[in-house]
């Protein structure tokens, strides 16, 4: 079957999304595959969470001193691509990113399980970690700091909106004959089109 053409690919994404959020053979569903390139050119590449997404974008969250967080500095360009193997199907986005406020990264920080906003705290992301020891003493230093109540948000952590301009639907068919619907954002609107497998 062929992938309905909707008037928006965030209809699409949608039902695909929620798909893949149901699906019980998906273990991480929200994963997704992040790529930038850096103040050179050389493309980079991991693994993040989305946290939030709508039509003005796709959230992710990270330590804003990280590879990525310079990398986005230098380049706002990203494009990002789940792959749900059970689903056969394949989302690729690419954008541009902007900071998320203030205020949305607060609510979401404080949403987390307290472990993992002292973890945000301990971790200095993609810098070199002497030895094992001197992450859990960092740990250690921010349980001690933060016993109880809430814990703020280190400055140093936040999230992107990753605003599309281009969004591309991959259905797998028989005999490698797969189904690719793309959009892309022109003067406002989105225009679809299929292309060739
Ligand atoms: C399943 C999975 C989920 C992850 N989620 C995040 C995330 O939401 N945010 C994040 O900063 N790193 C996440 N990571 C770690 C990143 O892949 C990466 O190691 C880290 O962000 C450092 O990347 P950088 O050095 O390019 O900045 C995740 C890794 C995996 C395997």
């Amino acid at each position: 079957m062929a992938i309905p053409v909707a008037a928006s690919p965030f209809e699409l994404f949608e039902s695909w999304y929620n798909e893949a959020l149901g699906c019980k053979a998906i273990e991480e569903p929200t994963a997704m595959t992040l790529a930038t390139v850096d103040a050179e050119g050389r493309p980079d590449a991991r693994i993040v969470l989305l946290k939030g997404w709508d039509t003005d974008g796709f959230v992710f969250y990270t330590n804003m001193h990280s590879i990525k967080a310079h990398q986005l500095e230098a380049n706002p360009h990203v494009a990002m691509c789940f792959h749900w193997m059970p689903l056969e199907k394949q989302i690729r986005i690419q954008g541009q990113v902007t900071p998320v406020s203030d205020k949305e990264a607060d609510e979401y920080f404080h949403s987390r399980p307290r472990q993992s906003q002292l973890g945000a705290w301990a971790s200095r992301q993609s810098e070199v970690l002497p030895s094992r020891f001197a992450l859990e003493k960092r740990l250690a230093k921010y349980t001690v700091k933060y016993p109880l109540g809430t814990i703020p948000r280190p400055p140093f952590w936040s999230g992107y909106r990753v605003h599309p301009d281009r969004i591309e639907f991959w259905l797998k068919q028989p005999f490698r004959l797969h189904d690719r619907l793309e959009y892309r954002l022109e003067d406002s609107e989105w225009r679809s089109q299929r292309l060739y497998p």
